[in-house]
């Protein structure tokens, strides 16, 4: 039985997906009622529903559980104590294996998630559980919104290179990772392509689309200021965005889509490919 965490999430569920679609047998814990229907909807049965802060709920999820795949709420101020936990369950329970779902460069210290996922990862090596650890990059984004309203806008600086990466490639490497039995002690980037601007990436839309698209920059506090500040939760994701955005415009985010490659057995799904693909060409 493989554990699956965060799985009504825009990840979890597209894993999920896959991992169903595969046959393997998995059981999600979610957060609310919502995600269990959405889920039931979506065909699957064992599912469980608890609060990744709550060691009750998690250790009744862990039953009969031989392999973990772990995603962390995204911007969570306690993200590497919900690794540990999960961890730690692992540990007890003597699971087989360990997939994290972590980030590409995990070691950015300036950013938050990327840092809580380097020490959760730290922990989990030196736990001696059997792990496999993921470092996907920013995933490709559906260019529809981009050409119905002729505007391709992100917070961060359009002259930047970022590298992205198919969220469906990610789904396809979980289920290999997980039925395949020769992933262990490994650790993959998952990027797509060669390194793209939002410029670029634009170019690329407007070419597949045939319309014109503009590029914006949509100030940092726009994007920040939208966001609910209510709780110490939401205060920290705001900051935590905040400095992602700003990171990018400094730096980009790039890597090597070698290893996705490798893993996959085939070349990667590039933007343009993407692009194809979501509008049906
Ligand atoms: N987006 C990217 O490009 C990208 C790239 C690389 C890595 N990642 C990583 O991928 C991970 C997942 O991101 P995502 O976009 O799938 O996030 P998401 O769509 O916001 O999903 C997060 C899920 O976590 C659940 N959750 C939140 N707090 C919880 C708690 N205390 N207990 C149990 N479940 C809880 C949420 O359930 P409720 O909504 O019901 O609270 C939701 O289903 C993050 O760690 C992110 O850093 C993302």
């Amino acid at each position: 039985m493989i554990l699956i965490t965060s799985a009504s999430g825009h990840v979890g569920s597209a894993i999920l997906r896959s991992l169903v679609q595969a046959q393997l047998p998995v059981r999600a814990f979610v957060h609310s009622e919502q995600g269990k229907e959405q889920l039931s909807r979506a065909g699957v049965h064992d599912i469980v529903v608890g609060d990744l802060l709550d060691p009750a709920s998690l250790r009744a999820a862990f039953r009969d559980v031989n392999q973990v795949f772990h995603i962390g709420p995204p911007e969570h101020p306690r993200e590497l104590a919900i690794g540990q936990a999960m961890v730690d369950l692992a540990q007890e329970h003597e699971v087989s294996q360990f997939v994290y779902f972590s980030v590409l460069q995990p070691f950015i210290s300036s950013l938050r998630h990327h840092w809580n996922k380097l020490l959760t990862q730290e922990y989990l090596v030196d736990s001696g559980v059997p792990y496999t650890v993921l470092h996907p990059t920013m995933f490709m984004q559906s260019p529809q919104r981009a050409i119905q309203s002729g505007v391709m806008a992100a917070p961060y600086s359009p002259d930047q290179p970022m590298s992205v990466v198919d969220l469906d490639d990610v789904a396809e490497v979980a289920v290999k990772v997980l039925s395949e039995q020769n992933h262990l002690r490994a650790a993959y980037d998952l990027i797509g392509d060669e390194p793209l601007t939002l410029r670029q990436r634009a170019e690329i839309v407007s070419r597949v689309a045939g319309r014109s698209i503009e590029v914006q920059q949509i100030p940092l506090e726009t994007v920040t200021a939208q966001l609910p500040r209510s709780t110490l939760i939401e205060a920290y994701g705001s900051d935590s965005l905040g400095r992602m955005f700003t990171y990018y415009s400094r730096h980009g985010l790039t890597g090597s889509s070698n290893v996705l490659g490798w893993v996959l057995g085939r070349r990667p799904t590039s933007y343009e490919a993407f692009v194809r693909k979501s509008l049906g060409h």
